[in-house]
């Protein structure tokens, strides 16, 4: 498969970079050339590189998107769709380290361990003013979105004693956990709620003025799906006025920028989109995208297609 050209419009991850390197001839934008463009038959993406139109256009050869990521969002798959481009993702692997991310948050923001981290570096717990937290155990959680993320979030929320909730664009499913058909009545009876669904056009800006007002002061936000699935500017305004008590935000709208009231919040715990980060899993990612490469080339069936 050496001579099989694999371009990586930007860096993703050492470990895959390397073995893409051994089984394929890898590109990236700066040694791509009229030359050598038509080499380039397979394209490795993230959640965080583009897929779009005019890359697609820009490689005529082009037979497999591979991203390395759950969610597709940023590729078009119309466009590969059309073009009779295969698309695979990383799913199953990254679940349990994103739902670990989504309680570590819940945890992060009821029990203020940020804050307690500064308060303790400033020197000031002499004082002994340290405010008092919100339990988390037991409290009412609603899950957006109950698939394979949701599913483990949920299932580590029932360990803390929490009562589960969800809405799903999906029928019930059989898990036992009390559907609502709307999200607004899932939030109204939440009290921290969790952003887990894939991100298409009915779930842009699930989250807006309407389902915040209706956690409320007490309410807790944490979002690990996609920043796009919060109405970004509400959120902030409701964290920074006091009509939502806390957020723990993964992911943002505009990544990497980061609305810079935001930054000034103690209610709102930020992390740089980093909920599958741990080494097993990037390794597992990373085996999974070059399995699905392997299968492609070796016309076999893909392990984890999209398209
Ligand atoms: C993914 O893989 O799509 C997620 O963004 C991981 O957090």
């Amino acid at each position: 498969m050496e001579s099989i050209g694999v371009l990586m419009p930007s860096p993703i991850y050492g470990y895959l970079e390397q073995e893409l390197a051994k089984r394929f001839k890898l590109f990236n934008p700066s040694n791509i050339s009229e030359e050598n463009v038509n080499s380039i038959r397979a394209v490795v993406s993230s959640a965080k590189i583009s897929v779009d139109t005019q890359l697609i256009e820009s490689l005529p050869k082009l037979e497999i998107v591979s991203t390395f990521s759950v969610g597709y969002d940023k590729i078009d798959l119309a466009k590969c769709r059309e073009k009779n481009i295969r698309v695979t993702n990383t799913p199953d692997v990254l679940s349990d380290d994103v739902a670990d991310t989504a309680i570590g948050l819940a945890l992060a923001v009821l029990r203020k361990i940020c804050v307690g981290d500064q308060y303790v570096r400033n020197g000031h717990w002499i004082k002994s003013d340290f405010p008092l937290t919100t339990k988390f155990s037991g409290k009412a959680v609603g899950i957006v979105g109950l698939g394979r993320i949701g599913s483990a979030i949920a299932k580590r929320a029932a360990a803390f004693g929490c009562p589960i909730s969800y809405h799903s664009r999906s029928e019930k499913s059989e898990s036992g956990y009390k559907y609502y058909p709307n999200i607004l009545d899932l939030a109204s009876n939440s009290e921290v709620l969790f952003v887990a669904c894939t991100l298409n056009k009915e779930t842009y800006h699930i989250v807006n003025r309407q389902v915040i007002d209706a956690l409320g002061p007490k309410g807790v936000i944490i979002n690990i799906g996609r920043g796009q699935h919060i109405d970004q500017p509400e959120l902030v305004s409701a964290l920074s006025e006091g009509r939502l008590g806390g957020a723990g935000v993964d992911v943002f709208e505009n990544e990497p920028e980061v609305p810079e009231q935001l930054l000034g919040l103690e209610n709102a715990v930020l992390s740089p989109h980093a909920a599958s980060d741990t080494v097993e899993t990037c390794n597992a990612m990373a085996d999974l995208v070059l399995s699905n490469l392997e299968a492609h080339f070796l016309n076999k069936p893909l392990l984890t297609p999209v398209v």
